[in-house]
């Protein structure tokens, strides 16, 4: 992190910042895009230095994208503090942030939306009916108005990460998709802005996740390839600590398919748990 900070310039205004983009690219100015929601911690801030180091202008965009959203999810507490963040971006050497209102993005209803067929069907695509195609959506609007070359995402959003790779692919965006590790707390719990919704106690329990994913993998290692056997390690781990598991899946790691039985080649733990009230998220590959 930087001591003297600069000045971070706040746009609203989805048409300024294409404008002011198109400039940069005229320019020859290499931009970076570090897409989120917000509420950043240490994982956001690795994206955003990552930006800073390889672009001549980082970009990070906040906005608690609405149509991503269940009806019965956390949207409306998604936490927000723009002002805190604005100081974390500007610390880490971030040029802009773009922090439009949901009116700015979306001032008339959206009819038109990217998806994934595929993934929307699996995993947290089953378990959140619209979530890739609200997420996709934004990223390529996103594109369309910060025109990065690059851009970050966590690869703590595994599927996530998935998706808008091959959204960039199939749709030919002009742009490098960079994934970064998942950066964890000394515990093993992924960071994640959700885990401010957690009792210590759940948060300490929470650290489950990735013990129940090390034993699978430890037992991978050991010769075990058995699904089954695999995933039983996981639940254990995870429900003896009070967690429960919404689906603890091993996938195939490019292309994200199901791996039935046995695993054969390089695959990715993929799970979803509750802590209390907490949807948590995690993978880890084996
Ligand atoms: O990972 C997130 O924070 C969001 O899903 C993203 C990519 C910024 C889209 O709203």
């Amino acid at each position: 992190m930087r001591k003297n900070a600069k000045k971070i310039k706040i746009i609203r205004s989805p048409l300024v910042l294409q404008r002011l983009s198109k400039k940069m690219l005229a320019q020859k100015k290499s931009i970076g895009l570090v897409p989120t929601m917000g509420a950043l911690h240490k994982g956001h801030i690795s994206l955003v230095e990552m930006s800073v180091k390889n672009n001549n202008i980082t970009i990070v965009s906040i906005f608690v994208n609405p149509v991503q959203f269940g009806a019965n999810e956390d949207f409306a507490k998604y936490p927000r503090r723009l002002q805190a963040d604005a100081k974390l971006c500007a610390e880490a050497g971030a040029d802009i942030i773009f922090a439009p209102a949901p009116k700015d993005m979306y001032p008339m209803s959206l009819q038109t939306y990217v998806r994934n067929v595929e993934i929307e069907n699996i995993y947290c695509g089953a378990c959140r009916p619209g979530h890739f195609a609200g997420v996709l959506s934004v990223v390529a609007k996103l594109f369309n108005i910060a025109l990065p070359s690059n851009a970050y995402f966590g690869e703590k959003d595994f599927q996530q990460l998935h998706v808008i790779r091959k959204m960039t692919c199939d749709l030919n965006f002009p742009v490098r998709i960079i994934g970064a590790k998942t950066i964890r707390e000394k515990s093993g719990l992924a960071m994640s802005s959700r885990n401010e919704y957690m009792s210590k106690e759940e948060r300490a329990a929470a650290s489950s996740i990735y013990v129940g994913m090390l034993e699978a993998k430890k037992m991978y290692r050991r010769g075990i390839n058995s699904v089954a056997k695999l995933k039983k390690a996981i639940f254990e781990k995870i429900e003896q600590a009070g967690g429960k598991v919404q689906y603890a899946e091993i996938a195939n790691k490019d292309n994200l398919m199901p791996v039935k039985t046995k695993i054969l080649k390089d695959a990715v733990i993929l799970l979803a748990c509750y802590f209390g009230k907490t949807r948590l998220i995690d993978h880890l590959e084996i």
